[in-house]
């Protein structure tokens, strides 16, 4: 059976679609079979943080009904399947939860079907909560974020989503960042993981791949492995020699 997990935050570049590339990744690199969902239809991005040249077929026409859902999966280098959404002006809507979970329910088999959630709390964004079985929710260490988390979670009380706990993204250890203890405190949800700020994730991103792939042995790839391994219980296996050298000198 696979596990529905829907990323989100509510704030705007937090980092949701960064971890839904890089958790996708990692888990697949376990051996998991994932599916990674642009749920984003007015600002979808996930494609092109994961390079995915102008797909023929996105959840769009899958949505309305045009094609199969297993049709429009894009099976990516990195060993995991996407379903994005078209990226154009002509092809923004808002999907409904009920058609999401209709598209969600056709999917292949699976382990993970990862969701990538719109920011905001309008109906775009929290049909991606109400569709998921389970939630991440995303914050970066400060309060306009975390009160927009705050949110999030208080909305997916209002159903059976199982809430697996916050990654607190782009930590830097500065003084005015809120600690672990008080992120926890505050959303009343446990701290799954936090990922460092790293520039090694902007250069990735640049590069069209996930940092897991691009840098993995870059701090914020360590924790991705590490999520995906509080996920599945599979210690990572990061590659070694040759390929070690190659990655650092990306830097
Ligand atoms: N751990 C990180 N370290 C440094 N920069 C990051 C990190 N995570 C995300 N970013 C930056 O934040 C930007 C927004 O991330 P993104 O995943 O698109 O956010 P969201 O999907 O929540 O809107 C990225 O383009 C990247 O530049
Ligand atoms: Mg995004």
């Amino acid at each position: 059976m696979a596990r529905f997990i829907t990323i989100a935050s509510a704030k705007g570049g937090v980092g949701k679609t960064t971890f839904v590339s890089n958790l996708a990744t990692a888990l697949a690199q376990q051996g998991k079979r994932v599916i990674a969902i642009d749920s984003n239809l007015t600002t979808s991005n996930l494609g092109l943080h994961l390079g995915i040249p102008l797909y023929p077929h996105t959840l769009q026409d899958v949505l309305k009904g045009r094609i199969s859902p297993g049709k429009a999966l894009y099976t990516h280098s990195a060993g995991f399947r996407v379903l994005p959404a078209d990226i154009s002006m002509r092809q923004i809507m808002v999907p409904r939860a009920s058609r999401l979970l209709n598209v969600l329910s056709r999917l292949d088999q699976a382990d993970f079907v990862l969701i990538d959630a719109a920011a905001g709390l309008g109906r775009e964004a929290l049909a991606a909560v109400e569709a998921g079985d389970e939630l991440i929710t995303v914050t970066t260490p400060e309060l306009p974020a975390l009160t927009d988390a705050l949110k999030v979670i208080k909305f997916a009380d209002r159903f059976s989503t199982i809430n697996l706990g916050v990654v607190i993204n782009r930590v830097a250890k500065e003084r005015h960042e809120y600690s672990q203890e008080e992120v926890e405190e505050f959303l009343g949800v446990p701290v799954i993981s936090s990922i460092p700020e790293d520039p090694a994730v902007r250069r990735a991103i640049a590069n069209k791949t996930p940092v897991v792939l691009y840098h993995p042995h870059a701090k914020a790839s360590r924790r991705y492995h590490h999520i995906a391994t509080q996920l599945t219980g599979v210690p990572a296996t990061l590659p070694s020699g040759f390929s070690r050298l190659v990655s650092w000198l990306r830097y």
